[in-house]
Order: C-alpha cells, then sequence, then structure tokens
C-alpha cells in the first residue's frame, strides 16, 4: 500500500479535492444509490490514484458518515462558535465585561417601556414585511433620495456579512481586506470556499489607500471589506481615501463597508459620505447596527444601505420573520429617542480620551480610536519572554482577581501581544484603570530588547 507520508502533497491535494467531489457526488445520488454503489466509487477513487484497493475501503470507511447526510466541504475544517466559546467561557455576572463593545448605558428607558408593554405579544409572529421600521429608518436617515428599498434589515451587522458573502460571492471569488480588521469578514470569506488577500496597512495601522489600488490592480478582488471605524484598531477611512477606493475600484466589485461604530467618530473626523455614493449608484454597501451606539446588542439588529438592485438582491437571501416582534418594537422606540443615542455617543467621546490618557500614563502603547474601544500594547517582560504571554497574564488577572474583563487579541483577532478595552461608564474606566495598574506592577519588569 503506498504509504500516504511519502505522497507528493499536489497528490494529496488532489486526492482530497476528488474525495470531496466525490462524496458531494454521492450525496446528491444518494436517494438511489445502494451502499455498495458508494463504495464502489470509493475503491474507483483509490485505483484512478495508484492506490490500493484496501486504501478505498479506508477512504469509505473515513467518509461513510458524511456520505449519510449532505454537507458542505468548505464549512468542514471550520472551528463554530460553540467550540470557540467552550475556551472563553461566558463572563459571570458579577464581572465587569469591557470585552465586548456594547454600550455601557445599555438601552434607552423607551426601549425598556416599550418591551415591557408589549411582552404579552411574543406568542405571535412579527408581521412577515419589516417594511414599516425600514420606512421609519429612511424617515430618520432623512437622506434625499434615499428610500426604504435602499434598506435591508439583518439579525446584526454579522448575519449581514454572512448574507454579502452568500449572495455576491461564488465559490473561488477573490476577496480583499486588512488583516488587522474584525475576523467575521474573513471567516464568512473562507467559508465562502473564496480567496481573501492582505492588503498591508501604514504606521499605526492606518489604511494606506496606495496599498488598496495596487492590490485592486494585481488581483482585481470581487468583493472588499473595510471596517471604519475598525475593529480593533479603531481607524477610519476618511473622505478622500473612500473617494480614491471607488475610483480604483473594479466595476464588477462590491465595497462593503462596516461603519456600525460610526457614530462614535470624533466630531473632527473626515468621514465619507457613503449614502451619497450609494444613491449615486456605486456599489456599496453600508452596514449599521442597533448593536452599538443605540444599545440594542442582545437583539440582533443590524441593517445594510445599498443600492436598490443590490438591496433587493440581498433581500433574496433572507428568511421569513427574520427579525423579532421585540427587535423591531426596539428599534422603533430606539429611533424615536435620538436623546439617549447622543449621550451615549458623548459619554464614549468623552471617556475615551480619558481611558486613553489613563493608560498611556501607565507607559502603554495606545491607539488612536474613533470606536468605543481602545487597542493598547502588552509591555514585554524580561522573564516571561514577550508581550504576547504579557497580554495574556494581564488579561487572566484583570479577570480573576479584579473582575474585570477585557480581550486578548491573540487568537481570532491575530494580534498576539494587543488588548482591546471597551470604553465604559466613567466608574468602570476609573477601576479598569486602577486594576490594570496594579497588575502591571505585579508583572516583570518591561524587557530592555
Ligand atoms: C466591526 C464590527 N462589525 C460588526 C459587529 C457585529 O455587529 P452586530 O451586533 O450588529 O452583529 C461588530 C461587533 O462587535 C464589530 O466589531
Amino acid at each position: 500500500m503506498e504509504d500516504m507520508r511519502a505522497m507528493p502533497e499536489k497528490k494529496i491535494e488532489n486526492l482530497e479535492a476528488e474525495l470531496f467531489i466525490a462524496a458531494k457526488r454521492l450525496l446528491a445520488a444518494r436517494a438511489k444509490l445502494a451502499d455498495s454503489q458508494g463504495k464502489a466509487d470509493f475503491l474507483r477513487l483509490a485505483e484512478r490514484h495508484g492506490l490500493e484497493e484496501s486504501w478505498g475501503q479506508k477512504l469509505y470507511e473515513i467518509f461513510r458518515p458524511v456520505t449519510g447526510l449532505y454537507f458542505n466541504p468548505s464549512i468542514a475544517g471550520f472551528e463554530s462558535y460553540a467550540e470557540k466559546q467552550r475556551k472563553r467561557p461566558e463572563a459571570p455576572a458579577a464581572l465587569l465585561d469591557l470585552a465586548n463593545n456594547e454600550n455601557p448605558l445599555g438601552p434607552s428607558a423607551a426601549v425598556v417601556q416599550v418591551l415591557q408593554d408589549n411582552l404579552g405579544s411574543i406568542g405571535r409572529y412579527p408581521s412577515l414585511s419589516d417594511l414599516h421600521l425600514r420606512q421609519h429608518l429612511a424617515a430618520k436617515l432623512n437622506m434625499p433620495g434615499l428610500g426604504e428599498d435602499y434598506l435591508v434589515l439583518g439579525r446584526g451587522v454579522n448575519h449581514l456579512i454572512s448574507e454579502i458573502a452568500f449572495a455576491f460571492l461564488v465559490e473561488g471569488a477573490h476577496v480583499a481586506s486588512c488583516r488587522n480588521s474584525f475576523p467575521v469578514y474573513y471567516e464568512m470569506v473562507e467559508r465562502s470556499a473564496c480567496s481573501i488577500e492582505y492588503v498591508p496597512v501604514d504606521v499605526d495601522y492606518a489604511y494606506n489607500i496606495e496599498a488598496f489600488c495596487h492590490s485592486f490592480r494585481e488581483k482585481p478582488p470581487k468583493m472588499v471589506f473595510i471596517g471604519s471605524p475598525n475593529n480593533p484598531t479603531g481607524a477610519i477611512l476618511d473622505r478622500e481615501g473612500f473617494l480614491c477606493i471607488l475610483e480604483c475600484l473594479p466595476p464588477d466589485s462590491l465595497l462593503v463597508l462596516d461603519e456600525c461604530y460610526r457614530d462614535f467618530a470624533d466630531e473632527a473626523a473626515c468621514l465619507p459620505d457613503t449614502f451619497e455614493a450609494v444613491i449615486s449608484g456605486r456599489n456599496v454597501i453600508s452596514l449599521r447596527s442597533f448593536s452599538k451606539a443605540y444599545g440594542l446588542a442582545g437583539l440582533r439588529i443590524g441593517y445594510a444601505v445599498a443600492r436598490p438592485q443590490i438591496a433587493s438582491y440581498l433581500e433574496k437571501r433572507r428568511e421569513p420573520y427574520h427579525a423579532s416582534q421585540m427587535g423591531i418594537l426596539a428599534c422603533h422606540a430606539a429611533l424615536d429617542d435620538s436623546a439617549h443615542m447622543r449621550t451615549s455617543v458623548e459619554l464614549i467621546r468623552r471617556e475615551r480620551g480619558k481611558l486613553k490618557s489613563g493608560l498611556e500614563a501607565l507607559g502603554l502603547k495606545v491607539w488612536e480610536s474613533h470606536g468605543n474601544f481602545l487597542l493598547f500594547q502588552a509591555p514585554a517582560q524580561k522573564a516571561a519572554g514577550d508581550a504576547v504571554q504579557a497580554a495574556k497574564d494581564i488579561t487572566l488577572r484583570l479577570e480573576i482577581h479584579h473582575g474585570i474583563r477585557i480581550r486578548d487579541l491573540s487568537g481570532g483577532f491575530r494580534m498576539p501581544g494587543h488588548l482591546r478595552v471597551t470604553v465604559g461608564l466613567p466608574q468602570d474606566n476609573t477601576r479598569f484603570l486602577k486594576s490594570i495598574g496594579q497588575v502591571l506592577s505585579e508583572l516583570e519588569p518591561p524587557s530592555k530588547t
């Protein structure tokens, strides 16, 4: 029997690809296939690759559990969120959670009231149509020409990212994004069996517009994902950069701009007029969320803004009753209480500056942020060796000894040695600064090298 370890890598790859195709074919024909025919297919496959019959038998045994079900090979290797969660258990209620970029004020009192008043109605399905909420949103966005047909609702921006990938990417398509960005972009691209090109960024994680344009020329993408403000770096794509990117974007490419933190950006920031680009017919989708400035993360509602042709295509993907009754009611109430939203934004802008100065006073490198969070670097340690260990120690000690959770970005964000903290209420931020100061003083002194 041919030893698999001695097989050239290319041959293994080819074999894998063929196996998936064979398994898929078997599934499609499953109703008609007798078991023995399934086995015969694998035996033939082994023969075609010059492998002994026992290999065919072995492969059949391996693939047998999946041949009885329809499975999508492009998601087979992915770690599910249930698996991820096992490594990062739910925060106990008593914990001060500064790891998820939530609104520290939560929802407005008007939202809570409307939810309480309507609890009795949850036995009924919401309306099949989400038209009223889209009309309400369009009225609030108050942009001439931008009507409800430009809006698509989803169960949060996460859901919309997945829907967009499904609706507009075909297997093998090429997508561009930046490495230090929101992991859901690349997760959804890879799950769609597409490849992703990471465009380099400038110093301090600023977007490098030339690098984007160069990358578009070298390898024209079908889709581009950009976060602005970007999680976790806090960087924005400014008006000029946005217009340049639109200029260089291939005509059959879609720019997805995730703007779910947009409300928190500095007032002085020169943000692009994405709605104007949408109305003028550009291939742009702007993603907005009710989770952040409106404080409705638990209700899972976000929306996409795109020209009607794109919006209606996305709309084809949606299932009936996609937005919950309570979610819809809460969004109506939240839109009507713009004072609460403004208070949240003002709080974040004020506290973000204070928190940044506080962390810098502790000797930490902190990046400028336009979101409701700050990115900072763990100090390298002499004994423990590096910043990666320091980031782990800081997160663990904060959680265990101080009851505060922040985010170590070594995992999904792929930024080892970096940490992210959500801007909280003034008293939370003071408590966090005091705690991290203590934790830092307990760590090994910074490395001289
Ligand atoms: C950049 C970015 N996009 C999208 C989301 C998810 O938003 P939603 O709650 O609307 O799914 C987050 C959540 O933290 C985020 O950081």
